[in-house]
């Protein structure tokens, strides 16, 4: 029912807003990681709501309980469960939109698929959900830091504010602003629009980047398996995420051919190329290049606006805006694009080595 994802390293959550909690069940983690707690803890922070004076003012600690799968801090290759706690709900801030649509929400949607919903925070197509994604990836970047595949997102675009050529900076710069925009000046831009919107009662979309360094040539299945093709799905699950592209993506489209091609050229005792415009895949195989692309997020629906909408009957009616909310979702997006590009790295790694096996 789409609950889940992966081949080998796999994982279902489940959970909503506003129940006891949510959480994530993973399967087919490798034996004898080191869970450090430490960093996965850090991980959830990075996404938890309330972080900052331009993130929800809704408190969630986010702390993670793990039930399974982990014996004197090592993972044990059975399924490792982890639960974490809603603390901070407050469902009477939705009892004005029990019966009502929020334009661009998802009510309207699981309303027609289910027949009812569970109005409260919105349910299962709350970005809480995401919490689960992110204590998953964490244990997905443990084992990818052992083979040294390294992830790094930041925010390259809030409204029309944007930071070009982020591979240029040292993106662990990103985390040292409330925007995780690398360069502290673009950012100070970044925060004061978003002060200005939240300021407007409306909301703000973005754009996060990502790099995948170190990951070696080889990964992603022919054909509907491609690397890009699953990184593009991953990317495109998250809430609110409009648009993807890698490599040159888009822009690539005014270059020609001469100036595009990637030339092969040796880099130490490896094959290497030039140029990345193909972004680190080519036919949907990992090249041993960077592997870098973007997210586009929209605007989040839930502005401190009126807006005429209709409700469950049929009657037109007004939305307000109230309770907890994100003038712009875009730098905690950033740990939940990097959890979602380690689920994809490393469930191909695992593929690989369980396909590319020669019998003799
Ligand atoms: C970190 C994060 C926080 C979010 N918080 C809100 C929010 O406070 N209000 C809101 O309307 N949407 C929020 N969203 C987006 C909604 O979950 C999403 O727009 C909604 O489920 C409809 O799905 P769609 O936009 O993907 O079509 C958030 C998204 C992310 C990634």
């Amino acid at each position: 029912m789409g609950n889940n994802y992966g081949t080998i390293f796999k994982i279902s959550t489940f959970g909503e807003s506003h129940g006891k909690g949510l959480g994530v069940v993973i399967d087919g983690c490798p034996p004898g990681i080191e869970l450090d707690l430490d960093f996965i803890h850090h991980e959830m922070q990075r996404r938890k709501p309330g972080q900052s004076k331009i993130t929800t003012q809704r408190k969630e600690e986010d702390e993670i309980s793990i039930f399974s799968g982990v014996f004197e801090g090592k993972t044990t290759g059975t399924p490792i469960g982890i639960v974490i706690h809603n603390t901070d709900q407050k469902s009477q801030d939705y009892s004005h939109i029990a019966e009502k649509f929020r334009p661009s929400h998802a009510d309207f949607t699981y309303h027609t698929k289910y027949g009812f919903r569970d109005y409260r925070g919105g349910g299962r197509s709350s970005a809480r959900e995401t919490a689960a994604r992110v204590a998953a990836g964490a244990i997905a970047k443990l084992v990818l830091k052992k083979l040294g595949i390294q992830i790094e997102g930041c925010v390259t675009q809030i409204g029309a504010i944007q930071c070009p050529d982020f591979q240029k900076y040292d993106l662990s710069k990103a985390e040292e602003n409330i925007v995780r925009c690398p360069d502290p000046q673009i950012a100070e831009k970044m925060i004061d629009l978003v002060k200005e919107v939240r300021k407007d009662g409306d909301s703000i979309g973005g754009v996060v980047s990502c790099v995948i360094k170190n990951c070696p040539a080889g990964l992603g299945e022919p054909v509907f398996d491609k690397f890009h093709a699953e990184l593009g799905k991953a990317m495109l699950s998250i809430n609110a995420a409009k648009g993807f592209q890698y490599g040159s993506g888009f822009s690539g489209v005014t270059m020609r051919g001469s100036e595009h091609n990637d030339l092969l050229i040796k880099k130490g005792n490896k094959i290497g190329t030039k140029t990345n415009y193909s972004g680190g895949i080519q036919g949907g195989i990992t090249s041993g290049e960077d592997i870098y692309f973007d997210v586009a997020f929209k605007p989040v629906a839930t502005i401190m606006r009126d807006q005429p909408s209709i409700d469950i009957h049929g009657n037109e009616v007004v939305v307000s805006g109230k309770g907890r909310h994100d003038p712009c979702v875009v730098p905690r997006a950033v740990p939940i694009v990097e959890a979602m590009a380690a689920l994809v790295t490393l469930d191909f790694y695992l593929r690989n080595q369980s396909t590319n096996l020669s019998i003799d």
